[in-house]
C-alpha cells in the first residue's frame, strides 16, 4: 500500500495575521507566494507553499481556534491517492472535505483527536502552480473547487487519463 512521498506543508489559523506572516516569513527566510486579507502562502523552496496561514477573526475563535489548521502530505500520483482513498473508506475513514485547489487535488481527514490532515497530489508542476497562484483566477478563488472522489475514481476506472482527472474543474466548467 502506498505511503506519501513527502511532507508538504502546515497551515495555521491566526487572529494576528499580519504579525504572523511577518514572523514566519522572517524566521524561515520564506517568500510570500500569495497573500490577500485572509490567506497567505509562504515557501522557501520549489514547493508552492510550505506554510500557509488563515486569518481567523477574534470573534470566531470559539469556532476556529488559533493553531494548526492542517498538515499536508503528498502522494506520487492519483494511483496512490485513489488507492489510499479507497483503503481508508473501507476502514470507515472518510474525508470531510474534497477539493481541487488548482495546484493540488486534496482530500482532508480528521484523526481521532480532531487534527486535520490533507492527503494530496500535485495537479501541476511547481512552476505552473507558482504561475497559477499569481493569476486572476487564483486571486478570485484561492481556496478551490469542491470535487467528489467517488466520481473521480469512477472516471479514472472508466479509462479517463490522469491528466484529465487532474485538470482544474473550472477549465472545463
Ligand atoms: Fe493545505
Amino acid at each position: 500500500m502506498p505511503s506519501p512521498i513527502k511532507f508538504a506543508h502546515v497551515v495555521l489559523r491566526t487572529a494576528r495575521f499580519d504579525e504572523m506572516l511577518e514572523w514566519w516569513s522572517g524566521v524561515l527566510e520564506a517568500d510570500v507566494r500569495f497573500a490577500n486579507d485572509f490567506i497567505a502562502f509562504l515557501s522557501f523552496d520549489d514547493e508552492h507553499h510550505r506554510v500557509a496561514m488563515i486569518s481567523v477573526p477574534v470573534e470566531d475563535q470559539e469556532l476556529g481556534r488559533s493553531g494548526v489548521d492542517h498538515v499536508a502530505y503528498t502522494y506520487a500520483g492519483i494511483d496512490d491517492q485513489f488507492e489510499t482513498y479507497q483503503r481508508l473508506k473501507l476502514q470507515g475513514i472518510e474525508p470531510y472535505w474534497m477539493i481541487h485547489h488548482g495546484g493540488t487535488l486534496s482530500a482532508y481527514y480528521r484523526d481521532p483527536d480532531g487534527n486535520q490532515v490533507e492527503l494530496q497530489v500535485d495537479a501541476l508542476t511547481m512552476e505552473d502552480t507558482d504561475t497559477f497562484m499569481r493569476s486572476p483566477v487564483f486571486a478570485a478563488n484561492p481556496i478551490g473547487i469542491p470535487v467528489d472522489f467517488d466520481d473521480l475514481v469512477a472516471r479514472y476506472e472508466d479509462g479517463e487519463s490522469e491528466e484529465s482527472i487532474l485538470a482544474y474543474p473550472l477549465a472545463t466548467a
